[in-house]
C-alpha cells in the first residue's frame, strides 16, 4: 500500500449498492418499514441504466384480453429454455399482479386504454393457454417505461428517508471471518474521501456487465461491478455464458429499438423484401424469443441476404403503421432512429442488427434474493448478510434466455422480495459486530493499486482488447473452436492488467482510475463468460453451440456455477435446476421441445 488513508464509518441497517429500478424498489421498500437504509450509487439515480427501458414490464392483469399469471409462468419457463428455477418463477408471475398495482399506486404514469386501465402490448414468447393465443401482457409507458418507473421509485425513496450516497463507487463487500457480508467500502468520487459502511444485509443491485462487449445497447456504466466483488468475495457466479442478443439494435450505433415496435405491428425483412421470420417460426413469426430472431437474423445475413451496402444487417419495418400510434406509443425510437440513423420510420425502415442487451447470468440467489454459495453438500447454501437483485443477480427466473418485459418486473418483484426479506432478517437498530483488523482492507488495497498503476497499457485499449475478443468469441453462434480461442486469448487480455497505467493519482473525480476500476470488474466477468460458454457442450437458449446444436437435457440441465480468482484462473461445477413449484396452485413444467 503506497498510500494512508482516513476512512469515514456510516451504520445501517441495510445497505444497497446501485440506485437503479431494483435497488431503488428494495431500499424504498425497506426504509417504509422503518430499517434505516442507505442507497450507494455511482451516478444520480434517474440516470441508472434502468431509464433505457422502452417496451414495457409483463404482467397477467389481463387488461387486454383473457391472460392468467399461470400463462406467464408457462412461457417464462419456455423462453428460459427450461434452465429458469420453476419456485422463482411462479413467485415472480405471481407476484407481478400486485407489484405492478403498487407500481401504479406509487404514481407511475402508464398509458391507458379507452376504459382507462393500464395500456399492454404483445411481446415476444408472450403467450395465452400455454402456447395457443398471443397475450397482450406488457404494461407500457409508451416507449419510455424504465424511465417512468425509475422516477417514481426514486421520488418515493426520497419521501421514505432512505439515505442517497450519489456519485460513490462502491470498491468491495467486507466479509468477516465467518463468511458474512458486514457492509462496503466506498470512494466518494466528489470529494476524494473514503467510507466503509456497515449494514446488517448488503444488497447488490449492480447491474448487468454488457460493457464487457463491443456492440451493446447498456449504458457505459453497465460494468457489473458487483458480479466482481463477488467474485473476489470467492463465492461464484452462475450461468455466466448466457447473454442476449437483442434483436433490433441500431445497426452501427447499438442504441436499443424496442420489441414493442414488433409488438405494435412492426417486422423484419432481407434483401429480398420477404419476411423471414414466417420460415422460422411460422406461429410466432416477429414475436418469437429474442434468441430465436437473432438467430434467424444472423443466418439471414451469412447467408448472404442482409440489407445495406454490406448486406450486413436486416430491415424493421414501422412504415406502414398509423402515424397516430407511432405519435402515441413509440415516440422516443421515432427520435432514436432520426438521430442515430438518419431514418424517419413513418417512411423508411430502420437498418438493425443483434445487439448485446442482457446478462441472464450473475450471482445466485434463492426466489428470497439470499445469494448462495453452492456446496456439493449444499446447493442452495446461503451467503449471511449478502443479497443480489436485478440483473446483477441470476434467481433464476431467465435461465438460458430472458423474455422482453420480464426484466423490469424481474427488478420490481424481487426488489420487493429483498425489502421483506430484511424486515424478517434485520432487527431496526440493532448493533454491529465488531470488524477485526483487516476484513475491510481489501478495497481500499484495490484502489490504491490501481490508483498507483504505472505501467504503459492505457484502459482504453486493454478495454478495447476484451471487448473485440467478447464480440467475436462469444456472439450469437458459437463453436468449439472460436470459444477456445477467446478463452486463450483471455488470459493474455486479463494478464495485461499487470501493465495498466493511470494517468492521473488525484482522488478527486479521477475518471481514468474509476475506468480502471471498472475495467478490472470487466475482465472478472469476460473470463467467467467465455470460459462458462466453453464448458457447456449443447444449445440451450441463448447458448448456440454449432458443434453441438441441441438441447441435451440429460448431462446439461444444470446451472453453470464458476469462481475466477485475483489471477484470473477459474473454476467450474454445476448446480440443479429447481423443477418444483412453490406450492401445488400450479403443476411444474416438464421440458419438451421449444418451437414459436
Ligand atoms: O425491447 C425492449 O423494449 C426491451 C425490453 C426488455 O429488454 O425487457
Amino acid at each position: 500500500m503506497t498510500g494512508s488513508y482516513e476512512i469515514i464509518d456510516h451504520e445501517f441497517d441495510v445497505v444497497v449498492v446501485g440506485g437503479g429500478g431494483a435497488g431503488l424498489r428494495a431500499g424504498l421498500g425497506c426504509a417504509e418499514k422503518g430499517l434505516k437504509t442507505a442507497i450507494i450509487s455511482k451516478v444520480f439515480p434517474t440516470r441508472s441504466h434502468t431509464v433505457a427501458a422502452q417496451g414495457g414490464i409483463s404482467a397477467a392483469l389481463g387488461n387486454m384480453g383473457e391472460d392468467d399469471w399461470r400463462f406467464h409462468m408457462y412461457d417464462t419457463i419456455k423462453g428460459s429454455d427450461w434452465l429458469g428455477d420453476q419456485d422463482a418463477i411462479e413467485y415472480m408471475c405471481r407476484e407481478a399482479i400486485p407489484a405492478i398495482i403498487e407500481l401504479e399506486h406509487y404514481g407511475v404514469p402508464f398509458s391507458r386504454t379507452a376504459a382507462g386501465k393500464i395500456y399492454q402490448r404483445a411481446f415476444g414468447g408472450m403467450t395465452t393457454h400455454y402456447g395457443k393465443g398471443t397475450a397482450q401482457r406488457t404494461c407500457a409507458a409508451a416507449d419510455r417505461t424504465g424511465h417512468a418507473i425509475l422516477h417514481t421509485l426514486y421520488t418515493q425513496a426520497v419521501k421514505h428517508k432512505a439515505e442517497f450516497f450519489i456519485e460513490y463507487f462502491v470498491l468491495d463487500l467486507i466479509m468477516n471471518d465467518d463468511g458474512e457480508c458486514v457492509g462496503v467500502t466506498a470512494w466518494n468520487l466528489d470529494d476524494g474521501t473514503l467510507h466503509r459502511f456497515r449494514g446488517h444485509q448488503t444488497i447488490l443491485a449492480t447491474g448487468g456487465y454488457g460493457r464487457a462487449f463491443f456492440s451493446c445497447t447498456s449504458a457505459h456504466t453497465c460494468t457489473g461491478d458487483g458480479n466482481a466483488m463477488v467474485l473476489r468475495a470467492g463465492l461464484p457466479l452462475q450461468d455466466m455464458e448466457f447473454v442476449q442478443f437483442h434483436p433490433t439494435g441500431v445497426y452501427g450505433a447499438g442504441c436499443l429499438i424496442t420489441e414493442g415496435v414488433r409488438g405494435e405491428g412492426g417486422y423484419l425483412t432481407n434483401s429480398e423484401g420477404e419476411r423471414f421470420m414466417e420460415r422460422y417460426a411460422p406461429s410466432a413469426k416477429d414475436l418469437a424469443s429474442r434468441d430465436v430472431v437473432s438467430r434467424s437474423m444472423t443466418i439471414e445475413i451469412r447467408e448472404g441476404r442482409g440489407v445495406g451496402a454490406e448486406s450486413d444487417h436486416i430491415h424493421l419495418h414501422l412504415e406502414h403503421l398509423d402515424p397516430d400510434i407511432i405519435h402515441s406509443r413509440l415516440p422516443g425510437i421515432a427520435e432514436t432512429a432520426r438521430v442515430f440513423s438518419g431514418v424517419d420510420v413513418t417512411k423508411e425502415p430502420i437498418p438493425v442488427l443483434p445487439t448485446v442487451h442482457y446478462n441472464m447470468g450473475g450471482i445466485p440467489t434463492n426466489f428470497k434474493t439470499e445469494v448462495l454459495s453452492p456446496t456439493k453438500k449444499d446447493p442452495n447454501a446461503v451467503v449471511p448478510g449478502l443479497m443480489a437483485i436485478g440483473e446483477a443477480a441470476c434467481v433464476s427466473v431467465h435461465g438460458a434466455n430472458r423474455l422482453g418485459s420480464n426484466s423490469l418486473l424481474d427488478l420490481v418483484v424481487f426488489g420487493r422480495a429483498a425489502a421483506i426479506r430484511c424486515t424478517e432478517l434485520v432487527k431496526p437498530g440493532s448493533s454491529h459486530k465488531a470488524l477485526k483488523g483487516g476484513d475491510d482492507q481489501r478495497g481500499i488495497d484495490r484502489l490504491d493499486h490501481f490508483r498507483h498503476a504505472d505501467g504503459s497499457t492505457r484502459t482504453a485499449d486493454l478495454r478495447l482488447q476484451m471487448q473485440k475478443n467478447m464480440q467475436n468469441h462469444a456472439a450469437v453462434f458459437r463453436t468449439d473452436e472460436v470459444l477456445k480461442e477467446g478463452c486463450e486469448n483471455m488470459d493474455k487480455i486479463y494478464a495485461g492488467k499487470e501493465d495498466l497505467g493511470v494517468s492521473d493519482r488525484t482522488m478527486v473525480f479521477n475518471t481514468d482510475l474509476v475506468e480502471t476500476l471498472e475495467l478490472d470488474n470487466l475482465l472478472y466477468q469476460a473470463v467467467a463468460t467465455i470460459n462458462s460458454a466453453y464448458s457447456r457442450k449443447e444449445s440451450r437458449g441463448a447458448h448456440a453451440h454449432e458443434d453441438y446444436p441441441n438441447r441435451d437435457d440429460e448431462n446439461w440441465m444444470k446451472h453453470s456455477v464458476v469462481w475466477v480468482d485475483a489471477k484470473g484462473k477459474h473454476k467450474l461445477d454445476g448446480r440443479p435446476v429447481v423443477m418444483t413449484t412453490l406450492t401445488d396452485e400450479v403443476e411444474p413444467i416438464p421440458p419438451k421441445e421449444r418451437v414459436y
